[in-house]
């Protein structure tokens, strides 16, 4: 999804009506809009036809009694043609802003169900360009663009019908000035849909060098490559200018013929009816209708260009939704998934292997491994070596390529996500807080838990700092709040997988940003949840693992020693290797702070 695959055209415009689904429950209301449209357009027209009946009635008669009545219609339909303005924009306003928030929602819905492998590739402006910009295009077009569109046809066809009965040979002249246009038109289109769609996808390029300047600032400016990002950026943006420069020369070129048909017709009619009058085929009357009905031609045919040229962007945009829409999401419920309902607690991976999507090569190969209820496990294994990838099967963010993962028995893949979710906690090596109350950033798996099991909770990762912050728990952290230390987070995120008691925890190195003292403390207070929850707990140092009954050894994919750690200190020369590079610092293996046993 970047800007360099070109799109072909017929695919954005199946795509853009495709969106007529979103457009349904606003039948009524586009019914409205447009007939209030037409209205306007037709109370336009009858302007000029009620002043040739003034020119050829009493001008022409010098008599004044009729002029009255013609007056009145004139102002009447002027009122009215405000009136139905005024109706068409506020119906407008309010159904499309309801169907662009519709669809909105149902984007980033599913972009929510859309599964980690997916948001791992997607680029985070290509996705926020798609939830702002491209719905804005869509919303103006759906709501605005189409119903000119029909309403200018139509209007041409009128007028050119009327045209032709006041006076044919000019009325021929006027019908055939829409050939050049049409053609016009169509090559138009052809360029303009390439030159929209990399606009809009390198304006989703430029959204995500700003965002992950934002998010990287601090590394930016400790490396010193602010110039070097600088640079990234000006390029991008750079790129961004010139496609956007090109579609700009594109629609000049198109709108300056537009404006130049009706300029060019009105110069014909007005020679050429003037001869007529003279000669006594048209009457003057009829000469100052037909101009003025030329006239009105002008707005619909320089209007079109405008309307297919945001018509062409918005099925673009139309069909970069469709990008999101189309992806589906691959973990999901199965059809028949049943809810996970109390369990023992009973993990296994059996014959697990895993590779992710998109790559060829597996990151997990035959992993046998079973965890008892309420037995911990530690996780131990070189950097790279599939700790991570292993811990995400287990909450299901990714599916196993092979072989299989149960609880009691069960095949995670056969029950609900949503109950799996309740049974499984997870805390991940970069914990990430959201802009909310540190309570909401707590509760956030479990919102109905209660404040003694927040209190409980809190207590067990020893993040008691929380009642020190300005407004305690309600303090607003994360990315629009109060900034945390690493160790904060990390104890936060601890927290918020402990809360409620899950069945089964999984916690991915949870421990590595703590000093030695609170991580004696953190270690202690978490026995105690783990002496009834079946964990999996990745671990790095010899602290950690003491929490452990057993432990596992990953090395290359693979499980190739379980067992005490002790038994594994003294017969697996691997595990010794790890475990000793990773604890330079600490001096006894076999004592580490904190530890009891
Ligand atoms: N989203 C991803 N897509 C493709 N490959 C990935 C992805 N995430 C990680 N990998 C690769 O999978 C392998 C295992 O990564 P993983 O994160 O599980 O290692 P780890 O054991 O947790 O390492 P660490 O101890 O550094 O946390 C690595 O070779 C990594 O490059
Ligand atoms: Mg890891």
């Amino acid at each position: 999804m970047s800007a360099d695959q070109p799109v072909p055209a017929a695919r954005s415009f199946r795509s853009l009506w495709r969106l007529r689904s979103y457009l349904a429950p606003y039948k009524g209301q586009l019914l409205v809009m447009g007939v209030a449209a037409l209205f306007t357009v037709f109370a336009e027209l009858a302007v000029p036809l009620v002043s040739a009946r003034v020119i050829d009635g009493p001008v022409a008669r010098g008599e004044t009694s009729g002029l009255w009545a013609l007056g009145a219609l004139a102002i009447a339909f002027g009122i009215g043609e405000a009136v139905f303005g005024f109706v068409r924009r506020w119906v407008q306003s309010f159904c499309m802003l309801d169907m662009e928030t519709q669809l909105r929602n149902d984007l980033y819905a599913h972009l929510q169900r859309l599964p980690v492998a997916y948001h791992d590739r997607a680029q985070t402006g290509q996705l926020v360009t798609r939830a702002t910009s491209d719905l804005t295009t869509i919303r103006r077009f759906l709501g605005f663009g189409v119903i000119f569109l029909i309403v200018n046809v139509m209007l041409f066809a009128v007028v050119t019908v009327l045209l032709f009965r006041l006076y044919w040979p000019l009325g021929l002249v006027v019908a055939l000035s829409a050939i050049p246009v049409v053609l016009m038109t169509m090559s138009f289109e052809r360029e303009y849909i390439v030159a929209s769609r990399q606009c809009q996808d390198l304006e989703g390029d430029v959204a995500t060098v700003v965002e992950e300047s934002a998010v990287g600032i601090r590394i930016i400016k400790a490396l010193g490559r602010r110039r070097q990002i600088g640079a990234r950026f000006l390029r991008e943006a750079r790129r961004l200018r010139t496609a956007s420069l090109g579609k700009v020369r594109i629609l000049a070129k198109f709108w300056s013929i537009l404006d130049l048909v009706p300029q060019v017709l009105l110069g014909v009619v007005l020679l050429f009816g003037a001869l007529a009058v003279s000669r006594g085929d048209l009457s003057l009357g009829s000469l100052v209708a037909f101009v003025a009905l030329v006239v009105m031609l002008a707005w619909p045919i320089e209007a079109m260009g405008w309307i297919l040229a945001i018509g062409q962007e918005s099925a673009t945009a139309a069909d970069r939704l469709y990008d999101v829409f189309d992806t589906e999401p691959a973990v999901q419920d199965t059809p028949g998934a049943r809810d996970l309902a109390e369990v023992r607690g009973l993990l296994r991976f059996e014959e697990v292997s895993f590779r992710f999507p998109g790559s060829n090569q597996n990151v997990l190969s035959n992993v046998d491994l079973t965890i008892e209820p309420g037995e911990t496990v530690a996780l131990v294994g070189a950097t790279g070596s599939g700790k991570t990838a292993l811990t995400a099967l287990v909450p299901r963010l990714y599916d196993v390529t092979s072989g299989r993962i149960t609880i009691d028995g069960v095949d995670i893949r056969d029950v609900t996500l949503s109950s799996l979710r309740r049974v499984v906690a997870t805390a991940f090596e970069d914990p990430t807080l959201f802009s909310a109350s540190v309570r909401e950033n707590l509760a956030l798996g479990r919102i109905d838990a209660t404040d003694a099991e927040i209190a409980e909770a809190i207590d067990i990762a020893q993040a008691g700092f929380v009642y020190e912050l300005p407004w305690g728990l309600a303090t607003r952290i994360g990315e629009q709040g109060l900034s945390l230390s690493g160790g904060q987070r990390q104890r936060l995120a601890l927290a918020r997988a402990v809360l409620g008691r899950p069945r089964v925890l999984v916690l991915d190195d949870p421990l590595s940003a703590l000093d030695v003292y609170t991580e004696g403390l953190v270690e202690e207070a978490l026995r105690h949840v783990l002496a009834t929850t079946t964990a999996l707990v990745v671990a790095h140092r010899p602290s950690t693992v003491l929490l452990a009954d057993r432990v596992a050894l990953l090395s290359g994919g693979r499980i190739t020693a379980v067992g005490t750690h002790t038994e594994l200190l003294d017969t697996v020369p691997a595990y010794r290797q790890i475990l000793s590079a990773e604890a330079d610092f600490d001096d006894d293996l076999e004592l580490p702070v904190g530890a009891s046993r």
